[in-house]
């Protein structure tokens, strides 16, 4: 079984389809063992609970030093002894001493295709914002390994989602969310579970 946490900070919409793939067997060999927010109000959390799993909030707003938050945060990971790592819509700049300690046991949705709409600045829906700004006709999702960086880590799986006339941000992030984020997630943490993974100079190869 691979140990993993779940870092969230919003609605929890992935987390709910990790969940869901659980409970319905295409996601086999992982069990969720903690899930970790830094936001109280989010549903992620009450998700989590009627799951029967774990959650637990660390809120930056508790602590006067953002180092002090970070050690809280590292050690609400380190204490559910974790094979894996999820991003799971998680908001927060994680530690560089977490990602180093969990080095390519990390991973992170992110609503488009890297390095399309990525990096500082870029998240939930400014992403989409930006893509229909810029006009592009294709975007999608991407699961990828987190390193030090935001969003250069290696990438492990992409889900193109046609953009439409007449989208808003919000129906194309309900698009990209439905057609693409929600299926790869799930599919990416089976794979790596079932040791089909390997992340060689950069490069991540998936096996038969
Ligand atoms: C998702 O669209 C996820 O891709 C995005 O936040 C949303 C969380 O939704 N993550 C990022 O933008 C990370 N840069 P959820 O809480 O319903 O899963």
């Amino acid at each position: 079984m691979l140990k993993t946490v779940v870092c969230v900070s919003g609605g929890g919409t992935n987390l709910q389809a990790v969940i869901d793939g659980i409970g319905q067997g295409t996601i086999t060999n992982v069990k969720i063992v903690r899930v970790i927010s830094n936001n109280r109000k989010a549903y992620a959390l009450e998700r989590a609970k009627q799951a029967g799993i774990e959650a637990v909030c660390v809120s930056p707003k508790e602590y006067e030093e953002r180092a002090q938050f970070q050690q809280a945060f590292l050690r609400a990971v380190e204490e559910a002894e974790p094979d894996l790592i999820v991003l799971a819509g998680f908001l927060v700049v994680i530690p560089p001493e977490l990602i180093r300690r969990y080095e390519n046991r990390i991973i992170n949705i992110h609503p488009s295709l890297i390095p399309s709409f990525s990096g500082t600045g870029y998240y939930g829906l400014k992403v989409h914002e930006a893509a229909l700004a810029r006009g592009v006709k294709i975007t999608g999702a991407t699961v990828h390994f987190v390193d030090e960086g935001t969003d250069t880590g290696p990438i492990l799986m992409q889900e193109p989602v046609p953009v439409q006339e007449g989208d808003t941000p919000e129906i194309l992030q309900k698009r990209v969310m439905e057609k693409a984020e929600w299926v790869i997630l799930p599919k990416c943490l089976d794979l790596i579970a079932n040791g089909r993974v390997t992340v060689t100079d950069g490069q991540v190869h998936i096996s038969e």
